[in-house]
């Protein structure tokens, strides 16, 4: 990669926006030398400033480094007192106009009203309206920064897919020692590069992938239902990540409040029959099946169509089940030479022969075996530690986000095509 204050000057590359938000902390000054460093790099810079970023830079410094208006309010006193096209609508425009928005400094307060979807001032509003990836670099207090209440407020960010930078150690300006610093510039251009490289990614066009997430509900009776802790998250990754791709990307999923990531298009279903029937339908028309499901191995052989009693019985319930279907085993047996499938194997024990057994086992082409008996791994968590399985290859993976694992494994698929195609 080109180093990061010229990754992006090159005048065959499309134009960029960075939206730049500055909020109040005393690290502000610092986004000085990111917008100029930005803007001699050749992308167009937006400074949005919030009321107290104020306090710490005026915006005719950014003005002047950026040789832009600086937006400061979302009511700007008349649609003539902001610049041109942004004028009269300016979030949606600027929302609309970012390759992506950079929070830099990122103070706890504006994290809190972020994490809380706030929308009460013209940064907030425009990050609410992106669709582009939105970056965050905290800024503060050591104490502030690990204050529970700032550590929910990231963990739910991260949840909602910002991307967050770190904050570094070292003496602050208020005297305490700790993590709450600003990163140098150069860390966050360097992240902001490689998440605009990584948006420019179109290396999955022209494939139709089809990928099962979440748990499924089997049954028991008008109320009750069998099910398992999958919270969908590294399916709706693996779609997210293809789609952003360019692949046509079809998501069956099992019950999972997550939104439906962009562009994606999203089957729900209940039990592990509703899968297998709207798996196996799609699947003739699509090139790669990933099954990153949970779907229930059992059933329930009858189910109850009123609510079962616990009154005048012996105190025992019990339950006859009845195996389901295996989805990725029988798409797996009608697939064409050109078609891929790759499996998830969730394991607590053997995880490796395990994993073996069942690509073997389902005719898949390769597996992700996943130790789910790790705190940090597998079941409804944001991380996930895997080992990549094929017939020819055994890497195994360090702890990552859900979404890095989801972008390896379609590295991976990309990999298996020249010798199944
Ligand atoms: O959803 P998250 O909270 O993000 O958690 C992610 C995860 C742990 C669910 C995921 O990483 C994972 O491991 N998915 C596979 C879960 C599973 O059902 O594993 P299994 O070893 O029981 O099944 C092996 C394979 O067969 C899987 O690809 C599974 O989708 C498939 N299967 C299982 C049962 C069934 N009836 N039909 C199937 O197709």
């Amino acid at each position: 990669m080109s180093s990061p204050d010229t990754a992006h000057a090159n005048s065959a590359t499309p134009a960029i926006t960075i939206v730049l938000g500055v909020s109040g902390s005393i690290a502000a000054y610092k986004a000085c030398e990111l917008a100029s460093r930005l803007t001699q790099s050749g992308v167009t810079v937006e400074v949005v400033m919030t009321q107290s970023a104020h306090q710490f830079v005026a915006p005719l410094t950014f003005q002047a480094l950026t040789h832009r208006p600086v937006h400061t309010s979302l009511w700007p006193e008349s649609a003539a007192s902001e610049s041109g096209v942004y004028a009269a609508m300016a979030h949606i425009a600027l929302a609309d106009a970012a390759s992506a928005v950079l929070i830099a400094p990122a103070s706890a307060n504006l994290l809190a009203r972020l994490a809380n979807g706030l929308a009460d001032d013209l940064l907030t509003t425009i990050i609410l309206a992106t669709r582009a990836p939105i970056l965050v670099a905290p800024a503060m207090n050591p104490v502030m920064w690990s204050h529970p209440a700032t550590q929910k407020n990231i963990a739910t960010l991260r949840e909602l897919g910002y991307i967050v930078i770190e904050p570094e150690g070292g003496r602050m300006a208020c005297e305490h020692v700790g993590a709450g610093r600003l990163p140098a510039s150069e860390t966050i251009i360097a992240k902001l590069n490689e998440v605009l490289l990584q948006q420019a990614r179109r290396d999955l066009v022209g494939l139709k992938v089809l990928v099962t997430a979440g748990p499924t509900r089997e049954p028991l009776d008008p109320v009750r239902y069998l099910s398992n802790r999958s919270s969908g998250r590294m399916g709706f990754a693996l779609a997210e990540e293809a789609a952003t791709r360019g692949a046509k990307v079809l998501l069956v999923a099992g019950p999972c409040p997550i939104a439906t990531p962009r562009d994606v298009q999203r089957i729900d279903v209940q039990s592990a029959l509703e899968m297998r029937d709207a798996v196996l339908q799609a699947w003739p028309r699509c090139d790669v099946l990933i099954g990153a499901a949970a779907p229930a191995d059992f059933r329930a052989a009858e189910v109850a169509s009123q609510k079962i009693k616990k009154r005048g019985g012996t105190g025992e319930l019990e339950l006859r089940l009845i195996s389901n279907p295996d989805i990725v085993r029988e798409a797996a047996a009608q697939k064409r030479q050109d078609q891929i499938v790759v499996a998830f194997a969730a394991e607590t024990q053997n995880l490796l022969d395990e994993a073996r057994r069942k690509m073997q086992d389902k005719g898949a082409d390769a597996i992700v075996a996943n130790d789910v008996s790790q705190a940090d791994a597998g079941f409804d968590v944001e991380t996930n530690r895997v080992t990549w399985l094929s017939t020819t290859q055994h890497e195994e993976w360090p702890l990552l986000s859900k979404r890095e694992v989801a972008s390896k494994i379609w590295d991976k698929v990309l990999g298996l095509r020249p010798a199944t195609v």
